[in-house]
């Protein structure tokens, strides 16, 4: 299959939280093959913690793994295959934040990542010492709460913090990006000419773009004290940005965009509005198609955009629940609890048991994300007595996962109709089949789980495959197969499980001074 025909291909930067990879999709969507092993390649990449709540990686080193990643696939495919690349999309985590020195090309501090809270007292301070004293004074703008999430207050963060960061500044030196950005710039070209680009979904994470304009967004930047000229320019997710500029896939078009939840969406075809999907990460995050419109939730969730897939194509909008901690949880148990050996051992683990034994986790590790918003919230097990055993936490972990997905589910369902009637998933986590189960029990609706796991690599290869004409639009793209789990409890059940949930959640606030 794939490289066995003459079709085109193309590849897909998967830049994530814990790791890095390449693949390689045929026009069918499906990953390509070469003699019967699959195009790919993966690298785990390292997080650091150097203080509670300091989540830092190091610019250089997601770089590394990336073309590390190319490299390896680039040898696979042989100067055939890499002649019918017809590009290269690029996905990645979204809102970490790298700044770097266009002159030397080296970051000028670690990569603030996304789930560090280290700013959380900034963000406080600057509700408190602004006129309305809302979090939400932003979102008619912006579409997000003031939360040290965002790309903006880690920006902040680093002019108050970094005399590099100031100096590179003063001298004209400082470009911002958020990873898309970073990688970009490399693989075109660094210092010699890199192109300095974002696209709409992931500067659509800084706090800094208008949601409506696109633009980035003057009032904004100077509530958050950023000099303008050091932001890329925004483009849409689907164009030629430039040309990888050396390595083996030197001369290949980068012409897709998107931020790895917008991608997901894209690789799902939640094209319509009212489609959604529920991708089981490092953290987890529901992403739901609003149309051309933008949505403002009352609940608790973000206003972020889909995807513009090319120069003057329309611009759809999404309501996103993001969970910080979901496999997050399971890498937690395996390398500090050391409760697994492997993160697949906890499917095994949860199986042995039929219930928690009215054990409950909530994984609060550094506050909690939507539809809360509260960081000082910090994770907690109740319920254990003498009889708990590894198996009953690890079925509480999983059962944490869907219990924060019926939280955005129902959150979602109160911002908008229609109501869902089933949840489209993909993820690392989702090989995991005692989570899909548990997750239809706990939400009552099926879960429908596509063969293609990679969704978010797929979305990024569709949005460069679009623009070099691989396929014509994104209605003619092949159709996905997928399984589907359905609930097996009754809803009364399942309501008592999840009040006791809730309970659990009221438990964790207030706990961080
Ligand atoms: O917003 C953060 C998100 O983009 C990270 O995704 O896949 O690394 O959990 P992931």
């Amino acid at each position: 299959v794939g490289m066995e025909d003459e079709g085109p291909l193309v590849g897909a930067i998967d830049q994530g939280t814990g790791s890095s990879r390449f693949l390689v999709f045929d026009r069918e969507c499906r990953v390509a093959r070469r003699e019967g092993r699959r195009i790919e390649h993966q690298v785990e990449v390292k997080q650091s913690c150097p203080h509670d709540e300091w989540f830092e990686q190091d610019g250089e080193e997601l770089l590394g793994s990336v073309r590390e990643c190319m490299e390896e696939v680039g040898r696979r495919l042989g100067e055939g295959g890499v002649r019918r690349l017809a590009g290269v999309g690029i996905t990645n985590q979204r809102e970490t934040t790298i700044l770097w020195d266009k002159t030397t090309g080296k970051p000028l501090h670690p990569a603030i990542v996304w789930c560090d809270g280290r700013t959380a007292q900034l963000a406080s301070d600057l509700i408190r010492n602004s006129p309305s004293k809302s979090k939400d004074q932003l979102r008619q703008q912006c579409g997000l709460p003031i939360h040290p999430y965002f790309s903006a207050l880690k920006l902040r963060w680093m002019l108050d913090n970094s005399h590099s960061v100031r100096t590179a500044i003063e001298r004209g030196h400082c470009l911002f990006g958020t990873v898309d950005t970073w990688i970009i710039w490399n693989l075109t070209g660094g210092v010699n000419g890199g192109v300095h680009v974002t696209d709409v979904t992931n500067a659509s994470r800084t706090m800094l773009m208008n949601i409506h304009t696109l633009q980035w967004d003057p009032s904004l930047c100077k509530f958050f004290g950023v000099p303008m000229d050091i932001l890329p320019e925004i483009r849409t997710s689907s164009e030629v940005y430039g040309v990888i500029a050396d390595g083996v896939l030197k001369g290949v078009p980068l012409c897709g965009c998107l931020g790895d939840q917008q991608a997901a969406l894209v690789g799902q075809q939640c094209f319509s509005p009212g489609d959604a999907k529920n991708t089981y990460g490092t953290g987890c995050f529901l992403l739901k198609n609003t149309g051309q419109q933008v949505v403002m939730s009352n609940s608790g969730l973000l206003t972020t955009v889909a995807y513009q897939l090319g120069p003057g194509q329309p611009v759809y909008y999404a309501l996103e629940g993001a969970v910080s901690v979901a496999g997050q949880s399971v890498r937690w148990m395996r390398d500090s609890l050391h409760l697994l050996e492997s993160s697949e051992q906890i499917e095994e683990y949860a199986q042995e048991v039929e219930d928690t034994g009215d054990v409950y986790f909530v994984p609060a590790f550094s506050g909690l994300f939507a539809p809360h918003w509260r960081s000082d919230a910090r994770g907690l097990v109740i319920g254990l007595t003498h009889s708990t055993t590894r198996a009953h936490l690890c079925r509480a972990v999983l059962e944490a996962v869907c219990f924060q997905s019926r939280e955005i589910l129902d959150a979602m369902n109160q911002d908008c109709e229609p109501p869902f009637t089933q949840l489209k998933v993909d993820g690392g986590m989702t090989v995991n089949e005692a989570l899909l189960r548990l997750q239809a029990d706990l939400l009552g609706i099926a879960v429908v789980r596509p063969e293609v796991r990679e969704m978010t690599s797929l979305g990024a290869a569709v949005a460069a495959g679009l623009a070099q004409g691989v396929w014509s639009d994104s209605a003619h793209l092949p159709t996905l197969l997928s399984s589907t789990f359905q609930p097996s409890i009754s809803p009364d059940k399942c309501d008592e499980r999840y009040g006791r949930w809730k309970e659990a959640v009221k438990r964790c606030l207030n706990w961080h001074p």
